[in-house]
Parts: structure tokens; C-alpha cells; sequence
């Protein structure tokens, strides 16, 4: 079956989908995305998903070009024909086409484009072993949590950390204290078993699988705190992880080459990266034995 995306009102093959070159997505990077996880043909935690879109819409006063209703349904067309059983679903509003110029324009319709992708799940060996994370300066701007298109200094700060051979970048403030990572939230598991990870605010994103991951943590009764933690008190953790749509909960083993606790994905992360895939049906992880 060949792929489709959703480009303002017309479904189209996906190389063959098309924008206008005066669309300001292009030019000034004004525009907001979503990526959403399906599963089975079902796209998880949506509500969260569009909440978080239409505040974004709201932060950059761009209009919705479709209904939540709509978008709904085209998200659904777009995973039934995405020739895919478990995509992830590629939302991007732009504020529209006009000759370049700054200021909004007037009049110009906001574009929307859909597209189902493959999803880059974490590998088994990447659970087993963890992944390796490299500290950055923040070089972002002050309103990271606006969902927005513009990932430049996103994209430098994980091919520094691809260079490295690592899977992510976590970014400092000026404070040295870990604000995200370039394209997931961040958290350390504490010597008394507290897991750590910032609260929300200008400087990052509010990850939806964060708020799961959150809410997954209270019910098992696995203590949390929600505060900025420094980059030393990363090196000193007992354990790491990350989160996001497409890494889920990822245990990070090494902090800019040096192991964090003994140096395995810790017992607190297993235990969360587990009860995040039963909530979603996903075979359970196990720890090989050493
Ligand atoms: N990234 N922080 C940043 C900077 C992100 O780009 C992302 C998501 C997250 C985690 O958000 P969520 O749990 O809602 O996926 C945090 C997406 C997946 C991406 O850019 O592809």
C-alpha cells in the first residue's frame, strides 16, 4: 500500500504530497507538530496530544484549521491508510502562506499536514543496557514549552550526542541543572529511591508520556519529586531514564561516558518502563540475568 499524507484537505501519496514555498512552516519555522504513538490501529493518549497542540495554537495565537472533531477523523484515515500497524502520526499546523514578511499575516489559512511514519521503538539491546546521554549547554529559547517546529538547536544538540555514540543530549541551564533532553523529559532515580525530574515551567516541554509516566509513578506508590536537579546530583544518581512518544521509558546507563550507579538500567526505571508497556498491552521487559 503506498503511504499517504494529509496536506490542507487532500489526501495524497507521500511523494507526491506537497507545500506552497511561501508557507511560513518553511520560512520562519512558525508552525507547532505533534508526534502521537498508535498502537494496533489506535492512537494512544490523543486527548492528551491535541490539549497539548491547541495550547501550543494558543501560545502563538494560530488558529485551529480544522475542529478537534476533524482532526480526529483525519488522523484516522491517516492510520488506516498508512500501510502500518503501530505508526506514529505526524501532526503540523504552520501559521499559512504569504510573501515573506515578519509580522503575522492577514488572512493567510493556517496549513495542516498529517503523516503516519514508522515508529523507531526502542531496541531490545538499547532496554537491556541502556543508552548513553551527553550534557550540553541549553542553547534554546525561553518558551521550550511551546511545542514548536523550530528544532534547531534540538537537531545540533543530538548529533553531538550521535558523534559521541550516545542516544541523547541532556541540556544544562545556567544553573547546570538538566532543563530536558533534545528530544525527550529527564529524570534521575535518587539515593533514597525518589524519582527525580523538573517541574514544569518555560524551560521544557510537557512531555505526554511524563504526565503517564507521573501518574503511573503515584498509583504504584513510588515516590516523586518534582524539582530541578544538577548535573552533578545526575552523576551521583543511583539510576536515569528518559521519556518520550517514540523512546517510551529508556534507561540511561552512562552520563557523558561515566556510569551512573552500577552501571544497568536501574530497578525503579524497570519498574516504571513496565507498567508504562502493560498500559498499553506491550510484552513485559525482562532483565536478562547476569
Ligand atoms: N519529542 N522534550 C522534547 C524537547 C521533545 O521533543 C519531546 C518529544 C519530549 C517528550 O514529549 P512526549 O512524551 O510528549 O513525546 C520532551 C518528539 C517525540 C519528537 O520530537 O519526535
Amino acid at each position: 500500500m503506498s503511504r499517504i499524507a494529509y496536506v490542507n484537505g487532500r489526501y495524497r501519496p507521500l511523494d507526491r504530497a506537497t507545500v506552497n514555498v511561501e508557507d511560513r512552516g518553511l520560512q520562519f519555522a512558525d508552525g507547532v507538530y505533534e508526534v502521537i504513538k498508535t498502537i494496533d490501529g489506535v492512537p494512544r493518549d490523543l486527548e492528551r496530544h491535541l490539549d497539548r497542540l491547541e495550547r501550543s495554537l494558543r501560545e502563538l495565537r494560530i488558529e485551529a484549521p480544522v475542529t478537534r472533531p476533524a482532526l480526529r477523523q483525519i488522523i484516522g484515515r491517516i492510520v488506516a491508510r498508512s500501510g502500518l500497524r503501530s505508526p506514529n502520526i505526524y501532526v503540523q499546523i504552520n501559521r499559512g502562506a504569504a510573501p515573506r514578511n515578519h509580522p503575522f499575516p492577514k488572512g493567510a489559512k493556517p496549513s495542516l499536514i498529517v503523516v503516519g511514519r514508522r515508529a523507531h521503538r526502542p531496541a531490545a539491546s538499547d532496554l537491556e543496557r541502556g543508552v548513553g546521554v551527553i550534557t550540553l549547554p541549553d542553547p534554546r529559547w525561553a518558551r521550550c514549552d511551546i511545542k514548536s517546529v523550530s528544532l534547531l538547536p534540538n537537531v545540533l544538540a543530538r548529533q553531538h550526542a550521535a558523534e559521541r555514540g550516545c542516544r541523547e543530549a541532556w541540556l544544562l541551564d545556567r544553573d547546570g541543572c538538566i532543563t530536558e533532553g533534545s528530544t525527550s523529559n529527564a529524570y534521575i532515580v535518587d539515593r533514597d529511591l525518589r524519582v527525580v525530574t523538573r517541574d514544569l515551567g518555560p524551560e521544557l516541554l510537557g512531555g505526554v508520556t511524563r504526565a503517564v509516566v507521573l501518574e503511573l509513578a503515584r498509583e504504584a506508590a513510588i515516590e516523586v519529586a518534582l524539582r530541578p536537579f544538577s548535573v552533578e546530583e545526575a552523576r551521583a544518581a543511583r539510576e536515569a531514564f528518559i521519556t518520550s512518544t517514540s523512546a517510551m521509558v529508556l534507561p540511561v546507563t552512562t552520563l557523558d561516558g561515566r556510569p551512573i550507579g552500577d552501571g544497568r538500567p536501574g530497578a525503579v526505571t524497570l519498574r516504571l518502563l513496565n507498567l508504562y508497556r502493560a498500559r498499553y498491552g506491550l510484552p513485559e521487559h525482562r532483565a536478562a540475568t547476569s
